[in-house]
């Protein structure tokens, strides 16, 4: 008898492989092995498997089963190879078809959950599963209902979405026709994203808006230190709606890491808004950037891939859980390793923070009722929570002083979000061009060559930062900062060349070197 093989598939990190299901059975006492399966809750398969079947008026045959998955060295996990193994199980023994005219069981990638009465469940990490099916050249697909929108918006893939294993079956029995999920519309879906609120409604506050637009604008970090209620929270909770729009990759790239987490909604095929996420300050570091036992998993930073994560009372998190956010904000991903495997995620993030400046929250917030009661020794206790080495990775700090009551009530409408973006977007259009054929997507990656090749400043700009490096101090480190930032405010004018004025502004987005020098 020659052997039946389904095809399905396992994710590690955010790419899936192809994995091959074989059943054989053989004459002998009832029993069922398996063979390259060393997760709890692959074994757990037989259960599911086996009630399936027999609530699905098909027969478990009475022989020694053996299950393998190949390739054996390949760590599979989940749940998703029930379907396949029942139905290699179900061909092998006569139940259903491997081939016909015309086609071949082979040709299908096959995954899904079984519930104990045949349903067919979602799974975790669909999306990676069908880009690896398409690669292959496979035909069609066939998941759980609930997975085919992520798995649609690979062309050139038919998705058969089923619901039981009896469908299934009938469809290899030639009774019936699975139909295909529409394909998803990606392209409309990436026009114009819409957010339930809009920089229009912070008034006042010019400077922390134009950071947020620097930033966003820069692909650069910032932090906001202000008093209570100045809006910090509100300004960045705002700047995922004025950052330019994903590309399809940037979509994919994303989607997937939502895929693979199990974090996509039925009705969502491509997330096409970039993430916006807010951890707690009790979070812990493997919840921040990924880890945990058994398979690592990717955390906030790569929830937040190319989009915003905002570390809001940042003197709350924990000192130790802020130093490991250094080295995904060097290299764009984190690796995390287990005992047995070693797995890179993407994570690449703006990252905002806001804080008060003391433990009050009212040091220098520039109200004339509120006054600080906080001691030196308490103020310089707080902020020396913050991690030195990450806060030497956030390119622009800046200060966000109480709004007065005149503010909130005449100022009119601030720019809407949309005016904002339109800006940010043209600004990144130029570094596009700029940086074509580099592996960097926008100025606040440069590296020294760049800095050397795109930064270039007149006379005056170096009388200026002559001034600045020398009598305020400030570090090698400080000053590339500084051109990087000159460099998305001289993009945000539309000027080929670096001017005084925007190295002007890009210094005052140093605030804490400045409060630390001692002038
Ligand atoms: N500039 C502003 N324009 C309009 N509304 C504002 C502004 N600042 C604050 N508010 C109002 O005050 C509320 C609180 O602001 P927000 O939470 O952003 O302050 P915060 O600076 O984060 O304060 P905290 O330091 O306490 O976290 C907002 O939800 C908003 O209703
Ligand atoms: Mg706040
Ligand atoms: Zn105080």
């Amino acid at each position: 008898m020659n052997v039946i093989r389904v095809t399905s598939a396992a994710v590690l990190g955010v790419d899936a492989s192809l994995i091959q299901v074989e059943v054989d059975l053989a004459y002998g006492i009832q029993a069922f092995h398996t063979v390259g399966l060393p997760d709890g809750a692959v074994r757990e398969a037989r259960v599911r498997v086996q009630s399936a079947i027999k609530n699905s008026d098909l027969e478990w045959p009475v022989r020694r089963v053996t299950v393998n998955l190949a390739p054996a060295d390949l760590r599979k996990e989940g749940t998703g190879f029930d379907l396949p193994i029942a139905l290699a199980l179900l061909a092998s023994s006569g139940q259903c078809a491997a081939s016909g005219e015309g086609w071949s069981i082979e040709q299908f990638m096959v995954v899904g959950e079984l519930s104990l009465d045949g349903q067919v469940r979602p799974v975790r990490g669909v999306l990676p599963m069908a880009i690896a099916a398409h690669e292959a050249g496979l035909q069609g697909l066939i998941l759980p209902h609930g997975n085919a929108r992520e798995a649609s918006v690979v062309e050139g893939l038919a998705v058969l979405p089923v619901t039981h294993l009896r469908e299934v079956v009938e469809f290899f029995r030639g009774e019936r026709d699975l139909p295909e999920a529409p394909p998803s519309d990606v392209w409309s879906d990436l026009d114009e994203p819409t957010y339930p609120f809009d920089f229009a409604e912070v008034r006042g506050q010019e400077q922390a808006r134009r950071a947020i637009e620097v930033a966003m604008a820069g692909g650069h970090s910032a932090l906001m230190i202000g008093a209570p209620g100045s809006g910090k929270t509100m300004i960045a909770r705002r700047a995922p709606t004025i950052a330019p729009r994903m590309t399809f990759r940037e979509a994919l790239e994303t989607t997937k890491i939502y895929s693979v987490m199990g974090l996509l909604a039925d009705d969502v095929g491509l997330i096409t808004q970039r993430p916006f996420r807010a951890p707690h300050h009790t979070i812990s570091s493997v919840g921040l950037v990924g880890g945990g036992n058994g398979v690592p998993r990717p955390g906030e930073v790569s929830l937040a891939h190319n989009g915003v994560l905002f570390l809001d009372e940042l003197p709350e998190f924990q000192r130790r859980t802020l130093e490991v956010l250094r080295q995904p904000l060097e290299d764009q991903e984190v690796t995390v390793s287990r005992s047995l495997v070693s797995l890179t995620y993407p994570a690449s993030v703006v990252l905002i923070g806001a804080m008060n400046p003391c433990p009050c929250g009212y040091q220098n917030s520039g109200s004339e009722t509120r006054q600080c009661r906080c001691t030196p020794w308490q103020i310089e206790r707080y902020q020396a929570r913050l991690s030195g080495p990450l806060l030497d990775r956030i390119d622009i700090h800046i200060e966000v002083p109480a709004v007065r009551y005149s503010d909130l009530r005449d100022a009119g409408a601030g720019e809407s979000s949309a005016t904002i973006r339109k800006r940010v977007q043209a600004a990144r259009t130029i570094q596009r061009e700029r940086f074509e054929g580099l592996d960097l997507h926008c100025n606040a990656q440069m590296r020294p060559r760049e800095l050397e090749l795109f930064c270039a400043i007149d006379d005056a700009g170096h009388k200026l930062l002559e001034r600045v490096v020398d009598r305020l101090g400030m570090s090698a480190r400080t000053f590339s900062r500084i051109l990087k930032v000159a460099r998305t405010i001289a993009d945000l004018d539309g000027e080929e060349d670096i001017q005084t004025p925007h190295l002007a502004e890009a210094i005052q987005y140093r605030l804490l070197d400045r409060q630390q020098s001692p002038y």
